[in-house]
């Protein structure tokens, strides 16, 4: 696919198919974060893929918007030490968008669920608790989102964006 098309055409996919997703294709697409850019090239990520049913179910629940999860065929949480990196939400961001590109290419889509919730710490810690204990993940280390994967039950529509004109300026801020 070409890149700037499957920019265009993203859209989160919040409703999966019961399609089986194989593990090779999963790890396909975790395999496009290994090049993503991050700060000071710390790659410090770490990506915990969860197939089994029971946990995805209980994933779901982790955050009021993310009951979407519960259908997908996988879900896909990025973990990382925050004494890494300074950069830690931005370097996991961008290996999630990684992914969800790598994804898209592979005709599968998926969707964040924001776990990390800046300026309300103790919900994002209510929600990173709840996946840490289902997936074993050590308290000092932090899971900023997830992503659910899997084929779109239905394909979403385009989406109306911003025009150009109104969030672009040269040279100088004039917006
Ligand atoms: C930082 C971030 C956090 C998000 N968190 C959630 C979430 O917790 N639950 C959810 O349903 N969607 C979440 N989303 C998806 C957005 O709702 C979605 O990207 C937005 O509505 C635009 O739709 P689109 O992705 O189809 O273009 C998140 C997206 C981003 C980038």
């Amino acid at each position: 696919m070409d890149i700037i098309e499957g920019l265009r055409s993203r859209r989160s996919t919040k409703g999966y198919s019961a399609k089986p997703v194989s593990r090779d294709t999963i790890l396909g697409m975790v395999d496009a974060a290994r090049f993503s850019p991050s700060g000071g090239g710390k790659n410090a990520w770490k990506f915990v893929i969860v197939t089994e049913r029971d946990k995805i179910a209980r994933l779901s629940q982790a955050s009021p918007y993310c009951k979407w999860l519960a259908s997908a065929q996988a879900a896909i949480a990025v973990v990382i030490d925050p004494k890494a990196t300074r950069y830690w939400l931005e370097d996991c961001s961008v290996a999630a968008f990684a992914i969800s590109i790598a994804a898209l290419d592979m005709g599968l889509g998926t969707a964040w669920a924001a776990l990390h919730q800046a300026g309300d710490d103790a919900e994002g810690q209510r929600r990173q608790g709840i996946v840490r204990e289902v997936l074993g993940i050590p308290a000092n280390l932090n899971v900023p989102m997830m992503l659910g994967v899997g084929y779109a039950e239905k394909q979403p529509g385009p989406k109306i964006v911003p025009r150009l004109e109104d969030i672009v300026c040269w040279e100088r801020y004039t917006l």
